[in-house]
């Protein structure tokens, strides 16, 4: 079992990617081979919309988006970190998901497979992190991370979502975040596929 993890926030070493690494750790100790990017120190640049991917599903542009095509297309397992930014997805990963084009290409214009037929199912997590308690905080992220995963072929493995978490390292005042994150860990490093949404807002409003 391989899962890639991806930190999505332009932040280092932030919330999100506390989330993330408490979840790989969990993930590895079932015995899943890890390998993780941050896309802040990757050099990655928006989709232009030249189409060149419909000719035979590879993007034209050239820069480090081209680490992560192989990962994406092996992977058994991908987690995604990322927070909540003007109510949606910061630029950087939806810039990698924009790029994921080449992807909806093969499938739905070149009409190829991604991955083998008969693999074994593959399984996709998201953490997020937002500064606020709003209603709604979380539908924007969260409706991108369901294309994403509808893109990639893989099926939901649980949602973490976080809110009223801002400051650098407020996450580890959150009780219940870290053992939620090594759970959905767990589960992908023993290819169980959940989908669970496990919201911590009334934890969050209660205390
Ligand atoms: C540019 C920017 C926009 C943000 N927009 C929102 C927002 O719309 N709603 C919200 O609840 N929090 C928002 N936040 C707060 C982040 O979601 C919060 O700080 C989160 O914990 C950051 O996660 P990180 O440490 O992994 O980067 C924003 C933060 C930044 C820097």
């Amino acid at each position: 079992m391989k899962v890639l993890g991806i930190a999505g926030s332009p932040r280092r070493d932030g919330n999100t990617e506390m989330l993330l690494d408490w979840c790989l750790a969990a993930a590895e100790a079932e015995g899943a081979e890890i390998v993780k990017f941050r896309l802040c120190d990757l050099d990655l640049n928006p989709c232009r919309a030249c189409d060149a991917c419909r000719a035979e599903g590879v993007c034209a542009l050239k820069d480090d988006m081209h680490k992560l095509y192989p990962e994406l297309r092996a992977a058994d397992g991908v987690v995604l970190a990322a927070p909540v930014y003007s109510m949606g997805m910061p630029a950087l990963p939806k810039a990698m998901i924009d790029r994921c084009q080449p992807f909806w290409a093969l499938k739905y214009v070149l009409k190829q497979n991604l991955v083998e037929p008969g693999s074994p199912e593959r399984l996709g997590a998201f953490l997020c992190c937002a500064g606020t308690t709003f209603t709604h905080v979380f539908d924007g992220t969260r409706r991108v991370v369901r294309y994403l995963w509808n893109v990639l072929e893989v099926k939901p493995a649980g949602e973490l979502l976080c809110p009223g978490v801002d400051a650098r390292d407020e996450i580890l005042s959150q009780p219940s975040a870290r053992a939620v994150a090594e759970d959905i860990g767990k589960r992908l490093g023993r290819r169980q596929a959940s989908d669970n949404v496990i919201d911590l807002t009334a934890e969050v409003k209660k205390g």
